[in-house]
C-alpha cells in the first residue's frame, strides 16, 4: 500500500489531500521563504487521528511537517520536499472553560483571537497578543512559544500554559493536562514541546492560564530624544503607572517612513524615538505622569489616545504595514539586555550603512522586554548580499550578549545562526533529546537543530 493509501485507511479521503486539491499557502509560512509543496497534506480531527497518522509515517520513515495557522516567520512550517504536511486546522474548538479555576482547555487548531474572546465572554482574560491574532492558531502559538505585546506583563506564551496533550513521532499520546499552577511531581514535560516547533512532538491540546480581565488600559505616544530616556521613561512608567501593559519603541527611520505612508500626523517634529506605553493607570493619572516627564525632560513630546480610533492609528504605525513593501526586506527578531539595544542599533546601522550606503535600516518592538525587530532593505541587491546582511546582523549582535531569537524561533531561516547563541554543551543536548523523541528524525526535519 502507497503512504497515501494508508493515510486515507486512517483519516478517510476528506482528511487525505494530494497534488492540486493541495492549495498553494501550504507552501510557506509567512516569511515567504518555502520552495516546496508538500507531496500529501493531511487533516486529523482528532489527537486520535493526530497518533494515526504518526505512527504511519514514522513506520514508513515519511517525513513530516507540522503546520498551523502558517503566520510564522521563520520557516519552521515551510515542507521539505516529498514530506507530508501535518495540518491541525480541522482540530480546533474551546472544550472547557472553568471559571473556578480560570483555565480553558483548548484544541491546537483553534484561531488565537478565538481563544481570546472566549476568554471574555466568561469574564476572563487570555494574556496572550500578537498582530496574527485572528490567523494564528494555539497550536502554533505554544511550539513557538510566541511572544507578542503583552510579554512585558504577562510573560511568553509559555507562561499561559498550564497542560498539554502532545503526540511523540511513534504515535504515542502524551496527555499532560494539568491544570494546576502548583505541580511539581518531576519533570515539566510540556516544556519539552512548548517552543521546540514541532521537532520534538505534535502539540494536539493544551490546558490555558487564564487572568483577571485588566481593565480599561490607557494608551499614550511619548517621543523620547536618546536611548537611555527610553530606558529611563520604562522603568519610572513601571514604578509610577500601575501596570504596564505594552511598551513598544520605534526608532525614527520606522516610526516616519510608516507614518507618511499612512498619512498619519502626531507630534509638530520628528524624534528620535516614539514610544507607544500602555498602562491600566487612569487618563488622569496618565496625564499626571506624563507632565512630570516633560518637565523633567524625560520625554519631548506625548499624546493620549481619546478614542479607540486613536489607539488603532498609533498601533498601526507599529504593525508597520507600509515597511513591508521595501524591496527585498530582511526582517529580524532579536534580544539584547535592555540597555545595550541603543548601541547595538547604532552599531548594526553604521556597519550595514557602510556596506550598503542607500540601504533602509529601521528598528521597532517589544523593547520592554529585550526584544527588538530589524528592518532592513538593501534596496535592489540580492542573493548573496541576503546572507552577507545576516552576518553582520547577528555578527555585531554577538558583541553585546544578544540571542539571534527573542521569539520567531529558529525554524529554517536562523538554524545556520542557531550556534551563535547557544553553546556546543547546549546544542548536543538539544540532539540527545531529538534523538530520544524521534530517532527517526520524521518531525519537522530542517528545523531548528
Ligand atoms: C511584531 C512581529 C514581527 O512584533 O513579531 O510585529
Ligand atoms: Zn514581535
Amino acid at each position: 500500500m502507497s503512504l497515501s493509501d494508508r493515510l486515507r485507511a486512517e483519516l478517510g479521503d476528506s482528511g487525505v489531500l494530494e497534488g492540486a486539491a493541495v492549495g498553494a499557502r501550504h507552501r510557506s509560512d509567512m516569511s515567504g521563504t518555502g520552495a516546496a509543496m508538500p507531496q500529501l497534506l493531511v487533516r486529523p480531527r482528532t489527537t486520535a487521528e493526530v497518533a494515526a497518522v504518526l505512527k504511519v509515517c514514522n513506520a514508513a520513515g515519511a517525513s513530516l511537517t507540522v503546520q498551523g495557522g502558517l503566520t510564522g516567520l521563520a520557516g519552521g512550517a515551510n515542507p521539505g520536499s516529498g514530506d507530508v504536511a501535518l495540518s491541525l486546522e480541522l482540530l480546533q474548538g474551546i472544550e472547557e472553560i472553568d471559571t473556578a479555576s480560570a483555565t480553558m482547555v483548548v484544541r491546537a487548531g483553534t484561531p488565537l483571537e478565538t481563544c481570546q474572546r472566549a476568554a471574555a465572554e466568561n469574564g476572563l482574560f487570555l494574556a496572550l497578543d500578537l498582530g496574527s491574532r485572528g490567523s494564528c492558531h494555539i497550536g502554533g502559538n505554544l511550539a513557538t512559544n510566541a511572544g507578542g505585546i503583552r510579554v512585558i506583563r504577562y510573560g511568553m506564551a509559555r507562561e499561559q500554559v498550564l497542560g498539554l496533550e502532545a503526540v511523540l513521532a511513534d504515535g504515542t499520546v502524551m496527555s499532560s493536562m494539568n491544570r494546576m499552577l502548583k505541580n511539581n511531581a518531576g519533570y515539566d514535560l510540556k516544556q519539552l514541546f512548548i517552543g521546540s516547533e514541532g521537532t520534538l512532538g505534535v502539540i494536539t491540546r493544551a490546558v490555558l492560564r487564564l487572568h483577571p480581565p485588566p481593565g480599561p488600559i490607557t494608551t499614550t505616544l511619548c517621543a523620547v530624544a536618546s536611548y537611555p530616556q527610553v530606558v529611563a521613561l520604562l522603568r519610572q512608567a513601571q514604578a509610577g503607572l500601575g501596570s504596564v501593559m505594552a511598551f513598544e519603541a520605534m526608532w525614527r527611520d520606522y516610526f516616519d517612513f510608516n507614518t507618511r505612508a499612512l498619512s498619519l500626523h502626531f507630534f509638530a517634529q520628528t524624534h528620535p524615538f516614539s514610544v507607544i506605553l500602555e498602562s491600566t493607570a487612569s487618563t488622569d493619572v496618565v496625564e499626571a505622569f506624563l507632565a512630570q516627564c516633560l518637565e523633567d525632560g524625560l520625554i519631548s513630546d506625548a499624546l493620549i489616545a481619546r478614542s479607540q480610533a486613536q489607539v488603532r492609528e498609533i498601533w498601526s504605525v507599529r504593525e508597520g504595514y507600509p515597511i513591508e513593501t521595501l524591496p527585498n526586506l530582511l526582517n529580524f527578531d532579536v534580544s539584547l539586555p535592555i540597555g545595550r539595544i541603543g548601541d547595538y542599533a547604532e552599531a548594526c546601522t553604521g556597519t550595514l550603512i557602510a556596506r550598503w550606503p542607500a540601504a533602509h535600516v529601521s528598528f521597532y518592538g517589544h523593547v520592554g522586554d529585550s526584544n527588538v525587530h530589524i528592518c532592513v532593505s538593501t534596496l535592489y541587491c540580492e542573493g548573496e548580499s541576503m546572507h552577507d546582511v545576516d552576518d553582520i546582523v547577528y555578527g555585531v549582535l554577538g558583541r553585546y550578549a544578544g540571542s539571534i531569537s527573542a521569539e520567531h524561533g529558529i525554524g529554517s531561516v536562523k538554524r545556520p545562526y542557531l550556534h551563535l547563541s547557544r553553546t556546543g554543551e547546549e546544542l548536543a543536548l538539544m540532539r540527545r533529546l531529538k534523538q530520544a523523541l524521534d530517532p527517526n528524525g520524521i518531525l519537522n526535519p530542517g528545523k531548528v537543530i
